[in-house]
């Protein structure tokens, strides 16, 4: 969603962060090893937690055992004096209160334990295990005294340093006995376990994170095999080509369907291929049979015509050239190719006795015989065929003239229309060049002096002069195609 609003603002670094989006792997890795790494930091703290409770209450209990001890060993200690009733004899007391002392003295385990005894006169009785000053200790002492009502837990400043103990009364020497510890080493085996669980707790998150990188890059690698694979088949649009399934999981799932949907496209292209290639030849065969019934239609006009065969399909090929050389494109050239050749097919509307006779034809019979280019453009001018249209322009225009004396509009210059001034020079050029049967064939030089003479009144001088000056081409088809 936020994506979407994103781009909708900035399209342009959109596509551009989206271009640099984190791969696949680099999101899995980034979700799964926080996911894993906090999850074990998590249970290993409350473990940590209650393990750290539980040492401690160990150790506690320890001290208070120490405190026991002492208790229950003084206890049986004086319950011998009163039992030999010698509780009043000062040597056997001394001798009592220094096998506490010794006793005291074996309980010390550790450096930084200290056992201390006062008197009922807050005096020290003894001190074993410290160094510290006489007057810290008596302090700490009196304001730790837990007096007869009963026993005190000791937490902070003790003889001027910070300690943890049990302090407990002795009634049978109105003693006041202190077992403490340095605060330091109490806690010092509680760091330890602490620092060691950090230590293997950051030690798994790394080593598990490594195995999870691995395990990723090693799962997503078939994937982009196979990705790899399909960019190649896509690119090359070779749909013939396969993709090898690497592992039989979705992976390979995804190749095998991918495989599939190739082979159907390999097949619908296949198919597309068959289609354009019938269709383009069926276009040919269209063309074809439209440029022979185009043939025959000129052939038609040619029939009764005094002009020779060849020459519907020489003025074709010459006004072709015209138009290629001028500059139109193929299509243009090849249209003119096909219905310059239909020029005169109107003169099938023209009696034979005009159309036949032999000397000159008087005024009426002129008339009738200029009729035959309105009958070629009513013939051709509604055809579906670009090539019959452009036949039924050119029937109407070839016999006007640059200076507006041709017909039947005697338009002039450039209001001709370039197919008709084409044709009209074209078939000149053709009736002169070949033989009729009242005269013989000029020659090129001839036919082309001829024309000249007339650029500029009867035909369009740029077209005269572009033919004219490609006369080896306009050569080359006269004796390609020239009569017999
Ligand atoms: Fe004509
Ligand atoms: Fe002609």
């Amino acid at each position: 969603m936020f994506t979407d609003i994103f781009l909708r603002f900035f399209p342009e670094q959109g596509k551009m962060i989206k271009k640099h989006v984190l791969g696949l792997s680099a999101r899995l890795l980034f979700f799964i090893i926080p996911v894993i790494s906090g999850s074990l930091i998590i249970s290993g703290s409350v473990t940590g937690l209650y393990a750290d409770r539980g040492v401690k209450k160990v150790m506690v209990r320890l001290i208070e055992y120490k405190a026991e001890d002492l208790i229950r060993h003084s206890s049986s200690q004086w319950n011998l004096l009163l039992e030999n009733n010698l509780q009043n004899d000062p040597a056997y007391m001394e001798s009592f209160e220094n096998s506490i002392r010794s006793y005291s003295l074996t309980m010390l385990q550790e450096e930084g334990e200290w056992i201390l005894a006062v008197d009922e006169d807050n005096s020290i009785v003894f001190s074993v295990g410290s160094s510290a000053s006489d007057d810290s200790i008596l302090e700490s002492a009196g304001e730790n005294a837990p007096g007869e009502t009963g026993d005190i837990w000791i937490d902070g400043n003790f003889g001027g340093e910070s300690r943890l103990g049990y302090g407990f009364f002795l009634p049978a020497l109105g003693w006041t006995v202190y077992i403490t510890e340095l605060r330091q080493t109490f806690y010092a085996d509680l760091y330890f376990i602490r620092w060691n669980y950090i230590i293997m707790v950051l030690l798994t998150a790394i080593i598990s994170s490594f195995f999870i990188y691995y395990y990723i890059h090693r799962s997503l690698s078939p994937l982009k095999t196979v990705i790899s694979d399909m960019q190649n088949i896509v690119q090359n649009r070779n749909f013939g080509k396969r993709v090898i399934p690497v592992q039989n999981d979705e992976v390979g799932e995804l190749a095998r369907e991918f495989n599939l949907m190739s082979d159907y496209l390999d097949r619908a292209m296949t198919r597309l291929k068959n289609i354009a290639r019938s269709e383009i030849e069926m276009r040919i065969e269209i063309r074809n049979r439209e440029r022979e019934t185009l043939e025959v239609l000129s052939k038609v006009s040619d029939h009764k015509d005094p002009e020779t065969a060849r020459h519907t399909s020489r003025v074709g090929m010459y006004a072709s050239l015209l138009s290629e050389l001028r500059g139109d494109s193929t299509e243009e050239s090849d249209l003119m190719r096909w219905s310059v050749p239909l020029h005169d097919i109107g003169k099938v509307g023209i009696p034979d006795a005009i159309l036949l006779k032999n000397g000159a034809l008087n005024k009426t019979e002129r008339l009738t015989m200029e009729k035959h280019v309105i009958i070629g453009n009513e013939v051709l001018k509604d055809s579906a065929s670009p090539i019959l249209r452009a036949g039924a322009d050119i029937a109407i225009s070839h016999h006007e003239r640059w200076d507006g004396s041709g017909y039947p509009g005697g338009l002039k210059g450039r209001d001709i229309p370039v197919r008709g001034r084409i044709t009209g020079i074209v078939d000149v050029f053709d009736a002169l060049t070949t033989a009729r049967p009242y005269k013989e064939a000029w020659s090129l030089k001839r036919a082309v002096e001829y024309i000249r003479e007339r650029s500029g009144t009867e035909f369009d001088p740029e077209l005269v002069e572009l033919l004219f000056a490609n006369l080896e081409r306009v050569e080359a088809i006269l004796i390609e195609y020239g009569d017999e």
